[in-house]
């Protein structure tokens, strides 16, 4: 890639060790590392705070100027003239579909929607009141079942029929979590509805009337899944690359994406923030929940602040912050309870030292929790909505990685346990 290249001297090794340094088409340089081992040594890097995984072309974000590309697009820009089906087309493919490659994707798309009838009887073995991340881990893993014995990963048509069956299927069983969890029937997919539409409709449809979907809110939905789509090697990500690494069956792979987004440092801090929320419960208790924020010895954070890339601002948050207002206004909640709270601590953290100090900004979950809120999405589906909107994102690695030559993934470590003893006696 370039003659660039890095020297490390150590103690106990004679010649300095020359190391490649690659350059990225942006972004910081990268030294490679691979060579070391053969000489006995490690870097050390726990939570990969400085380690580039893999090469990547799909989404590049530089996080002390609030940028975030997909395939070289600003978030804002697709925000406002794209959509969630063109970007999915975007993030799988490396550009933007013409009119009729978008219709056919999304046509392809349409007819992918319905899930096995016995994914229906899978649902009734899980207690309704199971946590929905639970459930769709489970689902989206039973999808391993149906699509795996012709399933070639190394043929790409199978991993793009891989691609369309999971950005499809998933709304479906997100929506038929929710479904579940309230004992009202399974809505089936329609097909002359789009994807945001269509998702409301088998979240809020019944089979006993007309359900017609509102415009404001299919955009914001449309919005949420676009904004989610992607975000580099994030820990999900980074997950299901080091299962696909296996060979093992994307649907499973994915699955496992889904139980690293379910953590409140990841895609469960949109339900955390709500938590916060409510459990603040009042303006005037705010102070005191920041004391306890900035306080060592207590392990509260702030929900939906800080970023381990955005440094500056997390661009889809601005973008969030926007369409929040429209659902507020739509749905004429602007005198939400919750709401006074979330612009306070807001103003917080942007005037207050120890946030500034941290670079502690509002992020994309703040938003995307009040806006889910508004559209009434239990709190508890907000992390599988984020699901459905980073899987293709998720997909869109997974056959970036299988399409080129790749090693498993086989992290090392530094080792501090004992040394080789004898068992007694
Ligand atoms: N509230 C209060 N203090 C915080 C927060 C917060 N939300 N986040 C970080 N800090 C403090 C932290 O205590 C530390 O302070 P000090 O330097 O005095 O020890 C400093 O800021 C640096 O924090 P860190 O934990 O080293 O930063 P990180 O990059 O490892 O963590 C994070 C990033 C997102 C896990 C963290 O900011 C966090 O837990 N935020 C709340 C959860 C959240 O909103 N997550 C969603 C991220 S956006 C969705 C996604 O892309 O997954």
């Amino acid at each position: 890639m370039t003659e660039k290249k890095a020297q490390l001297t150590m103690d106990g090794i004679d010649e300095p060790i020359e190391l490649p340094v690659y350059e990225g088409s942006t972004g910081p340089d990268v030294v490679d590392v691979r060579s070391l081992v053969a000489k006995g040594i490690f870097t050390y890097d726990p939570g990969f705070m400085s380690t580039a995984s893999c090469d990547s072309a799909i989404t590049y974000i530089d996080g002390s100027k609030g940028v975030l590309l997909y395939r070289g697009y600003p978030i804002e820009q697709l925000a406002e003239k794209s959509d969630f089906m063109e970007c999915c087309y975007l993030l799988l493919n490396g550009k933007l579909p013409d009119s009729e490659e978008k219709a056919t994707f999304i046509d392809n798309i349409k007819h992918h929607t319905m899930v096995h009838e016995q994914i229906c009887n899978l649902f009734t073995s899980f207690p309704r009141h199971a946590h929905p991340m639970a459930v769709m881990i489970g689902a989206v893993g039973a999808l391993s079942a149906f699509y795996h014995d012709d399933l070639k990963i190394n043929n790409i048509e199978h991993r793009k029929a891989v691609a369309v069956r999971l950005i499809a299927k998933i709304p479906t069983l997100a929506a038929m979590t929710y479904k579940y969890s309230i004992g009202q029937p399974f809505m089936y997919p329609r097909n002359e509805l789009s994807f945001s539409e269509n998702f409301l409709h088998m979240m809020f449809a019944t089979p006993c009337e007309e359900y017609v979907p509102n415009p404001v809110l299919a955009d914001a939905m449309d919005k949420i899944f676009l904004l989610h789509a992607d975000h580099e090697q994030n820990a999900s990500t980074s997950t299901v690359r080091l299962a696909g690494s296996t060979g093992a069956n994307p649907y499973a792979c994915i699955s496992s994406g889904i139980t690293a987004l379910w953590g409140p440092s990841h895609g469960g801090a949109n339900e955390a923030v709500l938590t916060m929320l409510n459990e603040i419960g009042d303006i005037s208790h705010i102070p005191d929940y920041i004391k306890r924020v900035k306080d060592k010895n207590d392990p509260v954070k702030l929900m939906g602040f800080g970023h381990r890339v955005y440094k500056n601002f997390d661009p889809r948050a601005h973008v969030l912050r926007d369409a929040a207002k429209n659902v507020m206004k739509e749905m004429g909640i602007e005198n939400d309870p919750l709401l006074p709270i979330a612009k306070e601590l807001e103003r917080i953290a942007l005037e207050d030292d120890y946030f500034i100090e941290r670079n502690l900004y509002p992020n994309v979950d703040f938003y995307s929790g009040i806006i889910l809120k508004a559209i009434g999405i239990p709190t508890n589906l907000f992390t599988v909505i984020f699901a459905t909107g980073r899987t293709p994102g998720w997909v869109a690695h997974w056959h970036e990685m299988i399409s080129n030559p790749f090693k498993i993934g086989r992290p090392r470590q530094l080792y501090t346990g004992p040394t080789q003893r004898d068992y007694p006696g």
